[in-house]
């Protein structure tokens, strides 16, 4: 079944790319240390546009790439040609949710807060148990998402701030990204409205993201409910340990024994 992801912020795979360029001089060397440690081929759930599944393959790591949008595997598939990796990359149209590549990996990776796409729990448990159905025995996965923030969402949904800012890809000057949200307490989903000046040309994207959050404990019982246990606990790309205060949870988990 051919899927369409109800999120806009994907239009525009080089506007992606731009936006989060100082993100992937974070996320990418905590990625290549765990790459370091456990091995390929590397699985990545909801790759998008290939802005860390590229470089994985370009540091000679064998790559599978799994997404449901097909504009951006496309885009993927062109930049890994382009680099001369493509022989390394692997790029497959499926959703996180019912994917059966019929093979295991020693290193599943869900980075940058993709999860929090899948917005009910049942749609998180059957990811899940796909993902253990394709660990390698001593396989690990890596689940990277935020800490969320109470005060972050008492926000008044008609407050706007200043999220991001970077250089427009087609050389208009400074996209300066504008945000508002709106967080349902009963949902916990965080439903978020940017807008875009780029240059001296107010309000010329809205973009709407809507992110379910994941709170600590909970996220361990979805876990645990899917046969996954928590082995690693980091709070930050830095390597640093979750504490309150942390900004991510990178959880980094083993099949459960028990
Ligand atoms: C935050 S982006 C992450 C992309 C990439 N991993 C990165 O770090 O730049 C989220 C991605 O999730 C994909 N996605 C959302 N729901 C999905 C689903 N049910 N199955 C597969 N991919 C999904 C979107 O198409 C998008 O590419």
């Amino acid at each position: 079944m051919r899927e369409r992801l109800d999120e806009s912020i994907y239009w525009d795979p080089r506007h992606y790319e731009a936006h989060n360029a100082a993100l992937t001089e974070r996320d990418l060397p905590f990625l290549l240390r765990r790459a370091a440690e456990y091995g390929g081929p590397i699985l990545e759930l909801a790759c998008g546009a290939g802005r860390l599944s590229v470089p994985l393959a370009a540091a000679g790591y064998q790559v599978v790439g799994l997404d449901l949008t097909t504009s951006l595997l496309e885009y993927s598939a062109e930049r890994a040609r382009e680099e001369g990796v493509a022989e390394r990359l692997e790029l497959i149209e499926a959703d996180v949710r019912r994917f059966d590549l019929g093979r295991l990996f020693p290193l599943i990776v869900y980075p940058f807060n993709a999860v929090t796409h899948l917005h009910d729990y049942r749609d998180v448990l059957a990811c899940l148990r796909r993902v253990r159905a394709h660990l390698a025995p001593e396989g690990r996965f890596l689940l990277d998402l935020l800490n969320p923030k109470i005060t972050d969402f008492a926000r008044d949904p008609a407050e706007v701030h200043r999220e991001h800012s970077y250089p427009d890809p087609d050389g208009a000057g400074e996209v300066v990204v504008w945000e508002s949200s709106r967080y349902d307490r009963a949902t916990q989903l965080n439903h978020i409205t940017w807008s875009y000046d780029i240059g001296d040309r107010r309000g010329v994207f809205e973009r709407k993201l809507t992110m379910r959050q994941f709170y600590p404990q909970e996220l361990r019982a979805l876990l645990d409910c899917a046969g996954l246990a928590v082995e690693r606990l980091w709070g930050d790309y830095d390597d640093s340990p979750f504490t309150a205060e942390s900004p991510k949870q990178l959880a980094l988990c083993t099949a459960n024994r028990r």
